[in-house]
């Protein structure tokens, strides 16, 4: 297995506009380095994420990229309003985009896009087939990712990865772990810690992958003892 465990410095963890209690201490923050570690493993071309907040998980793919010096692009798609499970941020605030724009802008000029608009809306952006990793994390009633799984899996290239986040959470009205359990037969990694990753093989595993799925247990320990 070609899988290296990086040891990266994170510049959101530099950037004052951003909480550290989202990007070190939040829900996303235990899978950061495993972020990291797949996009310099599969030097995609493509990455779009739904759902970004303040960036925690964005700025983990965007500072592989950039360490790793990769010609790809990023794209974070968000209303920066929030949704029933992170409350409404307030339309009159908009300090939230405002945050992640101004490090989007300092740290990732060249490589990251923020779309300010419904993933729906955002859609029509991307040709089918032309995203290598897609991270599904928008509002997680079990219609609400259903929806945004089957809606932008057209989009995803051959051999492209899904990422779910939250696929562990038991709360009412929570559903990626039912969207998760139906997905079980094709090829995947999940990680239980920091909420729960799925990383899903939907339209083919290649050879490079296939080692890494059989090291599952090694991985899971390395970045969950990370968190
Ligand atoms: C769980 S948070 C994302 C967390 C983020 N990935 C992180 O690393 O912290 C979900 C985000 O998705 C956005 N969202 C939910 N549904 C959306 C939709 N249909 N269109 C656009 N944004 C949406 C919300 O505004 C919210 O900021």
């Amino acid at each position: 297995m070609n899988w290296k465990f990086h040891t990266p410095r994170f510049a959101a963890d530099d950037s004052p506009e951003l909480p550290a209690s989202f990007i070190a201490g939040g829900a996303w923050s235990g899978h950061r380095r495993f972020a990291y570690d797949l996009v310099r493993f599969t030097r995609p071309r493509t990455i779009v994420e739904l759902g970004t907040l303040y960036g925690t998980s964005y700025f983990s793919f965007c500072q592989a990229v950039k360490d790793a010096k990769l010609d790809t692009s990023c794209f974070a798609v968000d209303t920066w309003q929030g949704d029933a499970h992170t409350g409404q941020y307030g339309l009159a605030d908009d300090t939230m985009y405002q945050a992640v724009n101004s490090v989007n802008a300092r740290e990732f000029a060249d490589i990251g896009t923020l779309l300010r608009s419904t993933f729906d809306e955002a859609l029509a952006a991307f040709p089918n087939g032309s995203i290598n990793i897609l991270h599904i994390d928008g509002y997680h009633a079990y219609q609400a990712v259903l929806h945004d799984y089957l809606t932008w899996l057209p989009k995803l290239a051959d051999n492209g990865i899904v990422l779910f986040h939250d696929t562990v959470v038991r709360l009412p009205d929570f559903g990626v772990y039912l969207l998760w359990g139906q997905l079980q037969s094709m090829p995947h990694l999940h990680f239980e810690h920091s909420n729960g990753l799925g990383v899903l093989f939907p339209k083919g595993c290649p050879e490079p992958f296939q080692a890494v799925l059989q090291q599952q247990e090694k991985l899971a320990a390395h970045y969950r003892s990370q968190e």
